[in-house]
């Protein structure tokens, strides 16, 4: 069941472009349950994500949404050298603590992990980032976070151009989206995540804000069944179910194709997947993932 909501006026500020979702914590501690064991991760992404990385030769890699760390983990268990940021520290607490508890492993010692904006990467992690990194990911429909305050995409612009500004020449970008357009459509969001392999999910309700006649923003509501694993705060007693909403701008395939190509030039090769498979195998799929290389 869908929710929508007409709103005439803009979406807010800057400043909520920027804003932390996960801020409370929060989401935080409700996503690492979510996302299930780190070790988990549907072998189909495993396989996808490591077979291209290392079918173009890719050995440095930014990733620029590590949240909690699930996939930076996975690619430096994989013999990837890894540096990863994100906005919030509330998620790279999770990040961090896996660092220092696998410390005594090489590749986690060796394992940079920075808090950085998209906004400001560039300035944010220059000292990290030489002749450029060999890919630069940023997955689990994480760009969708940054909204559009200024009503003309400029924010996510300037961030896919500090991406671009990250990876090196030959380099690549993978970087990924649910399909809103399905989503807007149908009025549902599968609650089946081709990323992990969570145990705990129950539904995702999706809510549509649509501003001047336009779908402006998604909200998912995620019910998580968290008995046995979440202690609330004020009561030290166990929640049987959670739930937290995260929102989302609702990406266009063409338009962010588009933006992509804007900020990596016209010659930069791009390709197209769907669910991690090639466009035509995938019939409405949920997640584009949009690969580009930098000429
Ligand atoms: C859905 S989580 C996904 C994390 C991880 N890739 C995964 O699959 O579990 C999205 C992450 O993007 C981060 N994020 C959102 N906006 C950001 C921004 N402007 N700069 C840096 N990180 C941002 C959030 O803090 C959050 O940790």
């Amino acid at each position: 069941m869908t929710d929508t909501i007409f709103r005439s006026r803009s979406l807010g500020t800057p400043a909520e472009g920027l804003r932390d979702q996960y801020a409370d914590g929060k989401a935080a501690r409700v996503w690492e349950i979510f996302i299930g064991d780190k070790n988990s991760r549907t072998q189909n992404y495993r396989n996808f994500l490591t077979g291209l990385l290392r079918s173009r030769g890719c050995k440095r890699i930014l990733d620029v949404a590590c949240g909690t760390g699930i996939d930076s983990v996975l690619l430096l268990e994989e013999g990837f050298e890894v540096v990863s940021v994100d906005a919030s520290d509330k998620m790279l607490k999770y990040a961090l603590k896996t660092r220092w508890a696998r410390r005594k492993e090489t590749a986690f010692d060796n394992w940079i992990i920075e808090e950085a904006n998209w906004l400001t990467l560039y300035d944010d992690i220059e000292q990290h980032i030489g002749d450029g990194f060999d890919a630069v990911i940023c997955l689990g429909n994480s760009f969708a976070h940054m909204m559009d305050s200024f009503g003309d995409q400029r924010e996510q612009r300037l961030a896919i151009k500090n991406f671009e500004k990250c990876v090196k020449h030959g380099g690549l970008l993978l970087i990924d989206h649910r399909n809103y357009e399905y989503i807007i459509k149908s009025g549902s969001t599968p609650s089946k995540c081709l990323y992990y392999n969570s145990k705990h999910m129950i539904d995702i309700k999706t809510s549509v804000l649509f501003e001047a006649g336009k779908p402006a923003m998604v909200m998912l509501d995620y019910i998580i069944d968290a008995s046995g694993v979440l202690r609330t705060r004020d009561s030290n007693k166990e929640d049987d179910v959670s739930e937290f909403r995260l929102s989302y701008y609702p990406h266009q395939l063409e338009t962010f194709k588009v933006m992509l190509l804007e900020a990596f030039g016209t010659k930069s090769s791009y390709k197209l997947f769907g669910d991690f498979k090639s466009l035509e195998k995938a019939e409405n799929p949920n997640f584009f993932i949009h690969l580009v290389e930098k000429l």
